[in-house]
């Protein structure tokens, strides 16, 4: 191992040295509920995610989903229970070892370069090879003196997961990434989320997708009304849900 990565190039270490599985799991959600105005938006929710796999969550419009990873990344505060990983309550420091990707894509009004420079410089010095070899990974590393906002959709949610990954997630958190992009830019960011996945990241990902969702899938996670319906290994969703709605769902009769 040490060999393999004494050859690589600098770049190749930040994927190299995650080959072997890291530790923020398991994630334990136990009667997790988020109220605004008097309506429980996440439901009490009981959630275990075991697995290093790539968790597919999926439910109608308005289900919670945006939310309920939004309390597992501690970007807010539930009304009452509890998260934890590895065992732990979540904190700052895990935080930190998560990472986040959105519908639209989060950038900063820089240069494609100086847009992963930033994630960069928040772990330590600049690194121009680490850099360069993150945005060839994703295919921008052409475009990297110009102005991310000149990017295409599809170029602009490459560069967002190139910051996310440049942090070096254990989780990695997508809230529907490819919402709007065309197959072919679906397909590539598809590849880079296997890539990560592959080289250790744990991914949780929603999608409206079904034929995403089947490419990828370890695990479905079905939300309905802000409460968890099931969570149920992918093929076996696919083949056939364990919920009466959840049969709903796929067959296009399921709606808020
Ligand atoms: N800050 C807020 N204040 C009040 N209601 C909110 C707030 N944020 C979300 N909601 C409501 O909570 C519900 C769940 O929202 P969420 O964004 O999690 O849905 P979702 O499952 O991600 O839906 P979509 O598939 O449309 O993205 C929705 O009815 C939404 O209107
Ligand atoms: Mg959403």
């Amino acid at each position: 191992m040490l060999d393999a990565v004494d050859r690589t190039t600098a770049g190749e270490r930040i994927i190299a040295s995650k080959a072997a599985p890291r530790g923020l799991l398991p994630m334990e959600a136990r009667g997790l509920t988020l109220a605004i105005s008097g309506k429980r938006l996440v439901d009490a929710v009981d959630l275990d995610l075991n697995a290093n796999s790539i968790t597919m969550i999926m439910g109608p419009n308005g289900a919670g989903k945006s939310l309920l990873i939004r309390l597992l990344h501690g970007m807010i505060t539930p009304t009452s229970g509890s998260i934890t990983w590895s065992g732990e309550q979540l904190n700052e420091g895990m935080r930190r070892r998560q990472a986040m990707v959105f519908q639209r894509p989060v950038l900063l009004r820089r240069s494609v370069a100086a847009n992963v420079d930033f994630v960069l410089s928040l772990r330590g010095p600049t690194d121009k090879a680490k850099r360069d070899h993150i945005l060839e990974h994703v295919g921008l590393l052409e475009h990297a003196k110009q102005p991310a906002r000149l990017l295409s959709g599809g170029e602009q949610q490459r560069l967002a997961l190139a910051r996310a990954l440049a942090l070096e997630p254990d989780v990695l958190f997508l809230d529907e990434p490819t919402a709007s992009l065309d197959p072919a830019s679906v397909l590539r960011i598809e590849q880079i989320v296997s890539s990560a996945h592959a080289s250790g990241t744990k991914i949780i990902f929603i999608t409206h997708d079904f034929g995403q969702a089947k490419r990828l899938a370890g695990d479905i996670v079905l939300m309905h009304r802000g409460g968890v319906l099931e969570h149920t290994p992918a093929e076996k969703f696919f083949e056939k849900p364990q919920t009466a709605k959840g049969v709903d769902f796929l067959a296009g009769r399921i709606v808020l």
